[in-house]
């Protein structure tokens, strides 16, 4: 599908305007006409353009001057000039002047239609680049929900029912459930696939910086606005954007999200003109929003709006058998990623896994796996590799405040760990430990050291 433009032709004569609205509406582009570099400044401040095309020669403000200004007032805007005496000179001064491309007059519909095309692109690409250094710094990988077990292929079911249309979706749960993932694949199987997807991390922003991060800025709207920004809104525009820990945001944020969701438009900080978006709505919480809206601290209206429909991710613990599935995926991720041969997981160690509640939900067992991978220089995943520092530690509800251990303790983890730098060769273990290896034995069948 051709991607279309808001364009606007500046030039004093009413058949090039037309002409040139003729030809490009038929390619799908909105375009309108002003007939004076005075009117087209004007209906800029009111309207979001995305190419100019001007004719360098006109009564008035001339066209070189209007340059100057558009490129001030509005650098994202690409500039295509008409030179209308086809002299060379003004063509390459409307280019230093940082006009984006030119045309001479008389052109052809074609002419014109690939101009245009080509600004289009360009614009496209720049927006790619955006997003695309968005995502490199968000890492991203091929989606994958693994889960056979009720709880999660009923949060499955709603995702592939929510997923073509364009609801505010809303997904709960603890840390570490999988929200991001869920809003990802969301995304990702939606028609909207092609298009960014963008999260904007609530958590992470300051409340003043927040505004042009949403909706972006002019030049010089305030101290350290340097250049014109694309706020996430735009970048994500056509495609989804995901507001992840929405509880954090403050009350005036609140309005101003509430606000673009509701009118689909946003404004950039330090300008009026109104920019429309296409952007379908997620957002992702660990808090009770309905708890935090009857403290005050969220907005009623807010809520409703983002949670047309609402996907709460239940803790792993209430989806216990699919453990060894998800232990088994990590496994062969964390394998391949390290290159190294994939490993098997003793049946100690998935009895364990199987049995430990896991606060951390799905990202402490990812977690907890990649560490064993990197560990581990055997075939076979083993408790010492799992839990390291603090043998069996997954057990101790708290953590010792001050870390005192018991001399048992002690001397379990330093077997443990003597064994590992000798890769469990008992007689040289024994040798550095000072004991003989019929004392090893009995320590480690104590112990339950494998
Ligand atoms: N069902 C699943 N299958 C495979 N991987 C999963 C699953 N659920 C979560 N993960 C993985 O667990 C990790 C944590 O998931 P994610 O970041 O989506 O959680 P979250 O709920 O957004 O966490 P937080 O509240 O801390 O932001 C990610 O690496 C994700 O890929
Ligand atoms: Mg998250």
């Amino acid at each position: 599908m051709a991607i279309s433009a808001n364009i606007l032709v500046i030039d004093d004569e009413e058949v090039i305007r037309n002409a040139c609205t003729q030809v490009l509406t038929r390619d799908s582009h909105r375009v309108k006409g002003a007939e004076s570099g005075e009117r087209g400044l004007a209906m800029m401040k009111q309207e979001v353009f995305n190419i100019v095309i001007l004719d360098l020669v006109m009564p008035g403000l001339s066209g070189m001057d209007l340059l100057q200004r558009i490129r001030e007032d509005f650098p994202d805007v690409l500039v295509i000039v008409i030179t209308g005496y086809a002299t060379v000179e003004s063509a390459v001064e409307a280019m230093k002047g940082g006009a984006y491309d030119y045309i001479p007059k008389p052109f052809t519909p074609d002419a014109l239609r690939m101009v245009v095309r080509r600004a289009v692109d360009k614009r496209e690409l720049i927006l790619k680049n955006i997003f695309l250094q968005e995502e490199l710094k968000t890492k991203i990988g091929k989606v994958e929900i693994i889960g056979k077990s009720k709880p999660i292929q009923e949060v499955l079911k709603l995702v592939r029912k929510v997923a073509p249309t364009d609801s505010t979706v809303l997904i709960t749960g603890e840390s570490g459930t999988g929200k991001e993932l869920i809003a990802r694949t969301i995304h990702q199987i939606s028609p909207r696939h092609q298009k960014p997807f963008v999260t904007v991390d609530c958590g992470a922003l300051v409340e003043t910086l927040f505004e042009s991060e949403l909706f972006g800025h002019v030049k010089g709207s305030f101290t350290g606005a340097v250049a014109t920004k694309y706020g996430r809104f735009e970048i994500a525009n056509g495609g989804s954007i995901l507001f992840d820990e929405i509880g954090n945001i403050g009350p005036n944020i609140q309005a101003n999200l509430l606000r673009a969701i509701e009118e689909k438009e946003i404004t950039r900080v330090g300008s009026t003109r109104v920019i429309k978006v296409d952007v379908r709505i997620m957002a992702a919480t660990n808090k009770d929003l309905r708890k935090e809206v009857k403290e005050g601290n969220f907005r009623e209206d807010l809520l409703y709006r983002l949670q047309v429909v609402p996907i709460n991710l239940p803790p792993l613990r209430e989806w216990k058998e699919d453990i060894p599935l998800l232990a088994e995926y990590f496994v062969e991720k964390f394998s391949k990623k390290m290159k190294k041969p994939k490993k098997a997981i003793s049946p100690r160690v998935m009895d364990k896994l199987c049995q430990y509640s896991w606060p951390g939900n799905v990202r402490e067992l990812e977690n907890t796996i990649e560490r064993a991978i990197v560990l581990s220089d055997r075939e076979t995943i083993e408790l010492d590799d799992l839990f390291p520092s603090s043998p069996y530690s997954i057990h101790q509800k708290e953590p010792d405040p001050v870390g005192l251990k018991t001399l048992s303790e002690m001397e379990k983890e330093h077997i443990i760990r003597t064994l590992h730098i000798l890769q469990g060769n008992k007689s040289k273990t024994a040798e550095r430990l000072g004991i003989d290896r019929k004392t090893l034995r009995a320590k480690m069948k104590k112990y339950g050291i494998d």
